[in-house]
C-alpha cells in the first residue's frame, strides 16, 4: 500500500503559497521532505515548521531555477545527499510583469515554470525511477487552455503579456507531464499535472496591483493555499493513483484539459526545443526564434 512516511519528497517553489502548504501536509504524513528554494530565511523557518509537523528529516537545497547553471549544481547536489527520490513536486512558479530575458538568453517565466522542470526531471530522473514505484507531480494551471506556443517568438520579441507568457509557461507544463509520462510508461514512475484552484498567494500579487482591478477586489474570489495544497497532497499520497499517470487533476477531481494539450506533435516538438534550450540535445539552437535574439 502506497504511503509517503519515511520517503523522499523533493519539491521545489515550498517556501511560499501553495508549496509551503504542501510541504507542511507531507510533513504531517511523515514524508522526509528535500526543499530547493532560494530565500535562506524563509527555507530556515520553513525547515522548523515541518519538523514540528511531523517530518522526519528536512533537507535544504538552494537554487534560482531562472538559470540553468543553478539548477545543473543544485540538481549534482540533491544527487549526491538524496539515496532516493520518491516523489518529486515542481511547483515554483512565477508571472513577470515585464518581459526578461535570463542568463541563458530565454524568457523568463518559460525558464521558471517550464526549463527548469524539465531540466531537473532529466537530470534526477535515475534517482526517481530508482525508487520506483516513484511520482512526479507538475503544478500546472487551467489557463493553458489558453496557452499558444511560437516556437518562431518563444522570447516574445514580437510582444509581450504578462499572462500570454504565463499561458504559455502552463500549457508547455501539461504538454510536459504528457509526453514525460509516455516516457517513462513502464518504469514505475507515475506523472502527472494539477490545477490547484484559484489561490490567494504571492504569485498574481505584482500583476494585480497593476491592473485595473485592483488586487483587492480579485483577493475576494481566491481560496486560501490549504486549500490550494489539497490537489498536490492528494496525488503525492492517494494509494488509488499508484498505476495513474499522464493525467491531469483539478481540485474536484480528474480532468481533461485543452486539445492542444493532447497534440503529439506539439509535445514532442516542445521536448526537442526545451533539450536544444537546455543545452542537452546534439546540436545547440541558434536558431531565430530560440534561446539566442
Ligand atoms: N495561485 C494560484 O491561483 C495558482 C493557480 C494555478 C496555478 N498555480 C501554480 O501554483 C504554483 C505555486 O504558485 P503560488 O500561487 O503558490 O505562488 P507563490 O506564492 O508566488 O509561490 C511561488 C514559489 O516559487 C518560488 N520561485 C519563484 N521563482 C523562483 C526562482 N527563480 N527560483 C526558485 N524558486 C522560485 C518562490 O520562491 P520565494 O518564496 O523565494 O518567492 C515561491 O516559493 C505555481 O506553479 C503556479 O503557477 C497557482
Amino acid at each position: 500500500m502506497w504511503s509517503v512516511r519515511g520517503k523522499v519528497c523533493l519539491i521545489t517553489g515550498a517556501t511560499s503559497g501553495i508549496g509551503r502548504e504542501t510541504a507542511l501536509g507531507l510533513a504531517r504524513n511523515g514524508a522526509r521532505l528535500a526543499i530547493v528554494a532560494r530565500d535562506r530565511a524563509l527555507a530556515t523557518k520553513l525547515e522548523a515548521a515541518a519538523r514540528r509537523a511531523g517530518s522526519p528529516a528536512v533537507d535544504l537545497f538552494f537554487a534560482d531555477l531562472a538559470v540553468q547553471s543553478d539548477v545543473r549544481r543544485v540538481a549534482g547536489e540533491i544527487l549526491a545527499k538524496l539515496p532516493a527520490i520518491d516523489v518529486f513536486i515542481s511547483n515554483a512558479g512565477i508571472v513577470m510583469n515585464e518581459r526578461e530575458l535570463t542568463v541563458d538568453g530565454v524568457e523568463k517565466t518559460f525558464a521558471v515554470n517550464h526549463l527548469a522542470p524539465f531540466l531537473l526531471a532529466k537530470l534526477l530522473r535515475e534517482r526517481i525511477e530508482a525508487a520506483a514505484p516513484s511520482r512526479i507531480i507538475i503544478v500546472a494551471s487551467q489557463v493553458e487552455a489558453r496557452g499558444a506556443i511560437d516556437f518562431d517568438d518563444l522570447t516574445f520579441a514580437k510582444g509581450y503579456t504578462p499572462l500570454g507568457a504565463y499561458d504559455r509557461s502552463k500549457l508547455a507544463n501539461v504538454l510536459f507531464t504528457y509526453e514525460l509520462a509516455r516516457r517513462l510508461h513502464e518504469r514505475g514512475v507515475t506523472v502527472n499535472c494539477l490545477h490547484p484552484g484559484v489561490i490567494a498567494t504571492n504569485l498574481l500579487s505584482d500583476y494585480e496591483r497593476k491592473s485595473r482591478l485592483g488586487g483587492k477586489l480579485l483577493r475576494l474570489t481566491h481560496s486560501g493555499p490549504k486549500e490550494g495544497a489539497a490537489t498536490t497532497l492528494r496525488l503525492a499520497t492517494d494509494p488509488k493513483l499508484i498505476d495513474v499517470s499522464g493525467r491531469h487533476f483539478k481540485p474536484t477531481g480528474e480532468a481533461r484539459t485543452s486539445p492542444a494539450s493532447y497534440d503529439l506533435q506539439l509535445a514532442r516538438r516542445l521536448w526537442e526545443i526545451s533539450e536544444q534550450l537546455v543545452g542537452e540535445a546534439e546540436a545547440p539552437l541558434h536558431a531565430k526564434g530560440g534561446a539566442l535574439e
